[in-house]
């Protein structure tokens, strides 16, 4: 690692939507990009992901810290890193990954967490990392120094932040997609023909991958990670009094430091 982390506080927001996704069973964000159409117009494109909480931390289920803890040295990072950035996971082959990177890597992603009534929008840049190229590509060096400003050093942790690498990061989510979830990044090409041959024997449906650092599979395999900008709350809870709150994100904190702050406004539904 050659960049330091940047933030130092927790966002005003975080912990509030950490405990509302921690009371909802099972959920799903609906992610929007910036595509292109025929004519060149930017057009909005969305579609449904899972949410895998804030970047790095995962608690992953048995089996996969198992297949960590025989394959990854140490078994995984020291939990040396939390932020306030949302990720998903992803496969580079679909559309949205050159769309991120054709508009800037705007992103917006929202959640209708019905029992509690509330939605949220958390928008922002999103940057996709986990390209295995021996030598990081130039994307991925500016995915990684983006994100790295977006992670803060935990308080109270024993972990050795030299053993931390991206590398670890990215095979944690790995190892948490069942063997089968894994297969699918070893799927012919999303999008393409069905009627189309996939045209290379590694690629079908149905494949269950148990090596987390599967070379195929490995080679589609993206985490996207949300940098926030802006978040909004909206709480619907009493009908006749719907209230909503807007995070904006500032520049600077004191002493130029890099550190950043969020102004809070309870704005009219
Ligand atoms: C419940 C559900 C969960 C999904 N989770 C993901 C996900 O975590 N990541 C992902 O890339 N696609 C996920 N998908 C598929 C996407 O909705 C979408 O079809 C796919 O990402 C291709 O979109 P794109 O070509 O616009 O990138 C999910 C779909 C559903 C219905």
């Amino acid at each position: 690692m050659n960049t330091s982390p940047a933030t130092s506080q927790r966002a005003p927001w975080r912990d509030i939507l950490d405990s509302h996704l921690q009371q909802t069973q099972g959920y799903e964000f609906t992610i929007a990009t910036i595509g292109y159409d025929a004519r060149n117009r930017p057009v909005p494109r969305l579609r449904t992901c899972g949410c895998r909480g804030f970047f790095p931390e995962l608690e992953l289920h048995p089996k996969g810290q198992e297949a960590m803890d025989e394959q990854v040295e140490g078994g995984g990072n020291p939990p040396v890193f939390e932020s306030d950035m949302l990720c998903f996971t992803t496969d580079a082959r679909m559309e949205k990954i050159p769309q991120l990177e054709s508009s800037g890597n705007a992103i917006e992603a929202v959640f209708w967490l019905k029992d509690l009534m509330t939605q949220w929008r958390i928008k922002g840049t999103a940057y996709a990392i986990g390209d295995p190229t021996i030598n990081v590509t130039e994307n991925e060096k500016a995915s990684r120094e983006k994100i790295m400003k977006g992670l803060r050093v935990k308080g109270h942790n024993d972990g050795d932040i030299t053993n931390w690498t991206w590398d670890k990061a990215v095979t944690k989510y790995f190892a948490n997609h069942s063997p089968v979830a894994r297969g699918s990044f070893r799927n012919p090409q999303p999008g393409m023909p069905r009627s189309q041959s996939p045209g290379n024997p590694a690629l079908s449906l149905g494949q269950k991958v148990t090596d987390l650092h599967d070379h195929v599979s490995r080679n589609n395999f993206r985490v996207v990670v949300i940098y926030p900008e802006e978040v909004e709350r909206l709480d619907l809870t009493n009908q006749e009094d719907g209230r909503r709150w807007k995070w904006i994100l500032g520049e600077g904190g004191a002493n130029g430091s890099l550190d950043v702050q969020w102004n809070e406004t309870e704005v009219w539904p």
